[in-house]
């Protein structure tokens, strides 16, 4: 038995506790902090995914054998090394990248660099700091609409903008690099062309060396109806990807995956843990968008339940480095999450709303996302608030049966698209 420190509190994070709990490998399983729902798969542990010092205090006490971060700032500040590093912690198997392997998604212009020097294919683009500045206003007059700037480090999801005048496109280039708008994250920007595809999440867990490939997943992004509005975490998802068929995935195989394994092997990057490919199938060919060094969120939460192997058992196959030695189990049955939000997001909203009719649901999974414990009363603690997700033989019943139940949630402001996977009904 092995036990678990899961690092988050979103609904990505419902859907792993969910499935290590399943795991008959698995001992005892805390979730720093955790949320309103993780606490029917193990303990909650008020703390801060980024305070290392309480991190390892939880290890050592708790004795515990593998460390899964959920989000990205544990493993871009660095808490693979962090582990590595403590002759108290080194043993601990830790589900994610080496700072350095974390850049993948820390920084775009590490990212866009390393697929040049691997060949991966990806929007062109130039790389622009305070220096260039000027460098960086001609190349954007000269550039075909619409342009794509992308603040290089980490901001919370906002740092791309997708400009469609060259006067948007100078405005935002300015607010990045001279106005400071992301911090140093806008410190470099990166300039890019714009692919016009639909685009699709692709996931593998490696060791380094051999991966197996998760269910791959598509999420909504825009609150809106018919994906219009601001840009959200992620409105509901679905999994498998109808228009990602074997061939296209086999290509995704040959043209991206395995050149990223064996160029992080090649260029002695460290990474153990989870890949994320933001895809764009243009014209029939993968290229990558982004990637991150950590599930999706709302993906995770249809991927999960598709996943039929031991997710224990996989994490503990690639502390060993034997993935090789794994086949990936995936589910023929389709899923559908629907995300609840909170009135509001992802503008200004309200937390603290009184929640109920969860009794009510009946043939869903609900991961909790932004929600606590308040009074003896399960209450929203954030923007993007419960995941309901269903399995059936078909995408259509799969949403049938997550709207039906998401009609039975209630709390002030409530909503959710009423049109996650529209495009696909079968
Ligand atoms: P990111 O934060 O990198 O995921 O970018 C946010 C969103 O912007 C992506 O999910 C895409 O929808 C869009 N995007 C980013 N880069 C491009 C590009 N080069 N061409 C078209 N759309 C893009
Ligand atoms: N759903 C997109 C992400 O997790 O980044």
């Amino acid at each position: 038995m092995k036990n678990i420190l899961l690092l988050g509190g979103g609904g990505r994070e419902s859907a792993l506790a969910w499935k290590l709990k399943q795991s008959p490998l698995c001992g005892t399983l805390l979730i720093a902090p955790g949320n309103a729902g993780t606490v029917d798969y193990g303990t909650n542990i008020p703390v801060s995914v980024s305070d290392f010092a309480a991190i390892k205090k939880i290890c050592i006490d708790h004795n515990i054998d593998i460390l899964v971060p959920g989000p990205e700032e544990p493993l871009v500040l660095g808490i693979y090394d962090f582990f590595k590093n403590d002759p108290a912690l080194s043993q601990i198997i830790v589900a994610g990248p080496s700072k350095d392997g974390a850049q993948l998604e820390g920084s775009k212009a590490f990212s866009k660099k390393f697929m040049a020097r691997h060949g991966i294919p990806t929007a062109a683009y130039r790389e622009f700091t305070a220096e260039t500045y000027n460098d960086g206003v001609e190349w954007i007059r000269q550039s075909e609409l619409p342009i794509v700037l992308k603040a290089d480090g980490l901001a919370a999801g906002k740092g791309v903008v997708i400009a469609q005048s060259i006067d948007e496109a100078e405005q935002a280039f300015k607010e990045m690099l001279i106005d400071s708008r992301f911090g140093t994250a806008g410190s470099k920007v990166v300039i890019e062309q714009f692919l016009d595809g639909i685009e699709l999440s692709v996931f593998i867990l490696t060791d380094g060396e051999h991966y197996v490939l998760l269910p791959e997943a598509k999420d909504y992004k825009r609150i809106g109806e018919g994906d219009t509005g601001l840009n959200t975490g992620g409105m509901g998802a679905i999994s498998p990807v109808p228009f990602a068929d074997k061939d296209f995935i086999q290509k995704v195989i040959n043209t991206i995956i395995d050149p990223t394994v064996s160029g992080l092997q090649k260029e002695g990057i460290v990474y153990k843990g989870f890949i994320f490919f933001g895809l764009i199938k243009v014209k029939g060919e993968p290229y990558v968008i982004e990637y991150n060094c950590r599930l999706g969120d709302p993906e995770t939460e249809v991927v999960m339940p598709r996943l039929e192997n031991d997710l224990v058992a996989l994490l503990l196959a690639m502390g060993k480095g034997e993935l090789n030695n794994v086949t990936a189990l995936h589910s023929q049955k389709k899923a559908a999450t629907v995300m609840l939000v909170a009135g509001g997001y992802p503008s200004d909203y309200h937390k603290g709303e009184v929640m109920s009719g969860f009794e009510k649901t009946d043939g869903s999974l609900l991961f909790h996302a932004g929600t606590a414990v308040k009074n003896d009363n399960i209450v929203t603690n954030g923007g993007r608030v419960l995941a309901v997700t269903s399995l059936a033989d078909s995408l259509s019943q799969a949403l049938e049966q997550s709207y039906t139940n998401a009609a039975l949630i209630e709390y002030e402001g409530v909503y959710y698209r009423k049109d996650i996977g529209w495009e696909f009904h079968d």
